[in-house]
């Protein structure tokens, strides 16, 4: 056995010396040691003729074999056909192509410029802002009483004693009114943060589209309207929705937006809004005398859920691509 070992070794390392350039050649080469009645299958062949005492130490030596003669094999076909210069002799063009994997779009990127496209369309401007922001933009000039429980570490990633991870978008209505002369009428997208326990329906960070609208006219049926047409456009005419009063220190009166889930049976809020606080107005130097304004701001990952039925928000942040190649 050892010796017909030693025989294959050492036609193999002859044809290793004139290996072929030719694709066709090398493939019958390849058959002539591990094809099916290549010499290694014949090897493994005559392990029956050999005393069954010897057998195992016989298998293990071909089957070493075997590993190295694939090995030197496949680096030098890899030599030949991926590191040569190509020429039209070893290059196989009936082979299939190689499909190359392309992203998609996140659900969330995707839910977001469906609402932005929305927003624009009715004249409102986009605006960005800090996700790092002080407490007085976060909670203070947003009318939060000094010892609101939103301001607690339960729900509030601090990062220093005045300096917080925004915990809603709304900081930027600060921000706009602070360097902006009214009337104004923007949206304002972003990611938020909560320190909050995770589960199907909260994550640490999600997304929040924010709406600030300030003129001289600006009444709560403007608000109802603009949030009504929103959503017709954004869940179809046959959406059913409701303004359910609710409370908001920024906002008076304050309303939240649920929108009826046909998957769980159950209202689901996907916004809070209402009438900008005159408190709020004072505080960045805005006569509430004579200005008027609406805020809402809209859970994006919510919104994303009811649109596409996705029932656990954890999904959205796993980078699984099972779930992504879905959109
Ligand atoms: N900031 C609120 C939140 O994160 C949502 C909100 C409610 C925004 C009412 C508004 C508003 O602009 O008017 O829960």
């Amino acid at each position: 056995m050892q010796e017909t070992i030693e025989a294959v070794w050492k036609a193999f390392q002859a044809d290793l010396d004139s290996f072929p350039t030719d694709r066709r050649e090398v493939d019958s080469l390849k058959s002539k040691y591990f094809g099916r009645n290549g010499a290694l299958a014949k090897l493994f062949s005559q392990m029956g003729k050999i005393a069954p005492e010897e057998r195992p130490g016989a298998g293990k030596l071909i089957n070493d074999l075997k590993k190295e003669l694939t090995e030197i094999f496949d680096a030098k076909s890899a030599e030949l056909f991926y590191n040569a210069e190509s020429t039209t002799e070893n290059v196989d063009y009936t082979l299939p192509g190689e499909t190359q994997r392309i992203g998609t779009i996140h659900p969330v990127t995707k839910t977001l410029k469906e609402i932005k496209d929305i927003f624009k369309s009715i004249g409102f401007m986009v605006a960005y802002g800090p996700e790092i922001d002080d407490d007085y933009h976060n909670f203070t000039a947003l009318n939060f009483p000094q010892h609101h429980p939103a301001r607690d570490m339960q729900d509030t990633f601090f990062i220093q004693e005045n300096v917080v991870l925004r915990t809603h978008t709304s900081n930027v209505q600060i921000h706009l009114m602070e360097n902006t002369n009214p009337p104004l009428r923007y949206i304002v997208p972003g990611r938020v943060y909560r320190n909050e326990a995770i589960s199907f329906k909260s994550y640490c960070l999600f997304h929040q589209v924010e709406g600030l609208v300030v003129d001289k006219y600006i009444s709560f049926a403007d608000l109802k309207g603009t949030l009504e047409y929103f959503v017709k456009r954004i869940f179809g005419n046959d959406v059913r929705m409701r303004f359910r009063p609710s409370f908001f220190p920024f906002t008076e009166p304050s309303a939240e937006v649920d929108i009826w889930d046909d998957k769980r049976q159950q209202w689901l809020e996907i916004l809070g809004c209402g009438m900008v606080d005159p408190a709020v107005f004072e505080n960045v130097g805005y006569d509430p005398n004579i200005w008027h304004g609406y805020a809402f701001g809209l859970g994006i990952e919510r919104i994303a859920m009811l649109k596409y039925g996705i029932t656990d928000i954890r999904l959205f942040f796993q980078g699984d691509k099972r779930f992504l190649e879905q959109f």
